[in-house]
């Protein structure tokens, strides 16, 4: 199946969601279908990887924190190798390509090349997130300001975050890869002034048939991250807005969610 919005030589940069394939949008799918190959991250959930027909060639570019299986040049390259060879290039991407995905070195690299680009969102993690909590990231009232935030630091390196911005306590924070750094954000996000009662969820592998809800609050979040998450993808999302918490229950009718010691706002 070829569409004209897809010929030999294009990049298509996809967000394939954040696991479950059926939050692919239909153009995603598309796309993914008309590919000749596909290049994915690790965190595009093996249900999205069953669409690349049979016979199109994938290429794992794996990318998690700490191992690296391929450094981003090297997908540039990659990715613009292949559509000068007359290749369809699906690029697919976790979550939304242009969240925390680097899909700016990937359309750069694109552009200096001569290659036609472009890019087709996807659901982010913190969206699914707070539909798996069966809540709001902002709140009426409560949580006028919705704010994302990288936790990753550069090896060796402190996190270089505005505290003082982002304590604020009309905001909610959705914090993308911050397991490395719950310790630090705790510390620091009390110190710039949130209060050490403020609510806290934390979502592992949202979306997908293990997701998993821990509830907590700022001052043991630290704690709360080490003593509870498994390897998965995992969101922190803290703000006043997670105290209204309800009870989701997996398809199997089992409660997802587990409340962390001290749990108490
Ligand atoms: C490199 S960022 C990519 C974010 C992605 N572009 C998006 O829009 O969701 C990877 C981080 O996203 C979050 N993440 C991605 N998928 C997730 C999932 N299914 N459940 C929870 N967090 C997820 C985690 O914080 C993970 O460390």
């Amino acid at each position: 199946m070829t569409h004209e919005d897809f010929p030999a030589g294009k990049v298509w940069l996809v967000g394939a969601g954040p696991g479950d394939p059926e939050l692919l949008t239909r153009k995603a799918e598309r796309l993914i279908r008309s590919a000749t190959v596909v290049f994915h991250d690790a965190l595009v959930g093996p249900g999205v990887l069953a669409l690349i027909p049979p016979g199109v060639r994938r290429v794992h570019v794996g990318k998690r924190s700490g191992r690296h299986s391929k450094d981003q040049k090297t997908i540039d390259r990659l990715i613009v190798e292949a559509a000068l060879q007359g290749d369809r290039v699906v690029r697919l991407k976790g979550g939304d390509p242009s969240i925390f995905g680097r899909s700016t070195e990937e359309l750069d690299a694109c552009h200096a090349s001569g290659i036609e680009v472009a890019v087709c969102p996807g659901v982010t993690a913190a969206s699914a997130a707070a539909a798996g909590l069966g809540m709001s990231l902002t709140l009426r009232g409560t949580a006028r300001k919705l704010t994302f935030v990288t936790a990753h630091a550069r090896a060796g390196e402190a996190l270089d975050l505005d505290w003082q911005a982002l304590a604020d306590p009309e905001a909610t924070l959705a914090i993308y890869m911050g397991k490395a750094a719950a310790s630090e954000l705790s510390v620091r996000l009390r110190e710039a002034g949130l209060p050490a009662s403020t609510p806290v969820a934390l979502i592992e592998n949202a979306s997908l048939p293990s997701e998993r809800h821990f509830y907590t609050r700022l001052d043991l979040l630290g704690l709360a991250v080490k003593t509870s998450l498994g390897n998965g993808p995992a969101l922190v999302l803290v703000g006043k807005a997670l105290a209204r918490r309800t009870e989701p229950t997996s398809a199997e009718g089992h409660a997802k969610s587990v409340d962390c010691a001290g749990f108490a706002y």
